[in-house]
């Protein structure tokens, strides 16, 4: 497994997997890995020759008080992680590599990146697609893997890559979870003991809205109804927003008659978690 810290030097690099006609899948992370990142490499490694798996901790998509200083870094454990999986290339650049003195161009996917996540996190998605877009230079992969745990995510990518003639292909694994249904995520770790059991009620919440649908129920109201009142039964929950939306442009929906995504987002103490399900 080679680890690359050097953009010049990823770039060097893909530019011979690409002269060897290899095929290039990329996972990019924040790295503190877990088993949801994980499985996007397991994804990737089916389907291309070299994978890689980039660590970056990208500023630009963190706001002004949010938890960029206290991200959990955990660069040795998760290139021990990449080795157990069989990743060809860490690729973990330095910032100062990344967003050299002086930089000025960013990616702006408009209407899907102002909704759900991005009303209460201005700049996020533009963050998230410039260093995405940049990553996709860097590395010039085949196919990127992204998981269905930040669906926003997946749909401003999505977007991206078509607006600007991207040549890579967009794959979206599904949420791995926790035994008790929480979605992992890095930001799991900052979970004192009665705020992670507490945690286990968001999947809930979204499960109990599924099987509603199931049960015959369409209306959004009652179906984001089940999802409040059983968030409100935690104290220490707070939900921020919770919308059913349409899978690809994420506008909002009265009614879910077909495929649609119920999204959430609640504090947890001090902690912001997301998830979604989709009905
Ligand atoms: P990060 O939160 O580290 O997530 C990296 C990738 O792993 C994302 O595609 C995310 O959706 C996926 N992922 C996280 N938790 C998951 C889970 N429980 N199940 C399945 N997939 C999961 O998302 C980012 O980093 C950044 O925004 C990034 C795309 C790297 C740009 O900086």
């Amino acid at each position: 497994m080679r680890i690359i810290n050097s953009v010049r030097e990823m770039a060097e690099a893909s530019r011979k997997f690409r002269e060897d006609g290899l095929t290039v899948g990329l996972v990019p992370t924040m790295g503190s890995l877990h088993d949801g990142h994980l499985s996007l490499v397991r994804l990737a490694r089916k389907e291309n020759s070299v994978n890689v798996l980039s660590i970056f901790v990208n500023p630009a998509q963190f706001g002004p008080g949010e938890d960029l200083d206290r991200y959990p870094r955990d660069l040795e454990g998760d290139t021990a992680k990449c080795r157990r999986e069989d990743v060809d290339v860490v690729f973990a650049p330095d910032p100062a590599d990344v967003y050299s003195p002086g930089f000025g161009t960013y990616v702006d996917v408009e209407g899907v990146s102002g909704v759900l996540c991005g009303a209460s996190r201005p700049g996020h998605f533009r963050g998230v697609a410039t260093v995405v877009s940049k990553l996709f230079n860097m590395v010039r992969p085949h196919r990127a893997y992204f998981g269905q745990k930040d669906y926003q995510q997946t749909v401003v990518i999505r977007k991206m890559v078509k607006d600007l003639d991207m040549d890579v292909e967009v794959a979206v694994g599904p949420t791995v979870r926790e035994p008790d249904g929480l979605a992992m995520s890095s930001r799991n770790a900052y979970l004192k003991p009665d705020e992670r059991m507490a945690a286990t009620k968001i999947y809930r919440a979204l499960a109990s809205a599924k099987s509603m649908r199931e049960s015959g129920e369409t209306a959004a109201d009652a179906l984001l109804n089940k999802v409040r009142d059983m968030l409100r039964e935690e104290q220490t929950l707070r939900l921020e927003y919770a919308s059913l939306v349409d899978p690809d442009d994420l506008h909002e929906l009265k009614n879910a008659v077909g495929k649609s995504v119920l999204a959430v987002a609640v504090r947890v103490g001090s902690t912001r978690l997301i998830d979604n399900i989709v009905i």
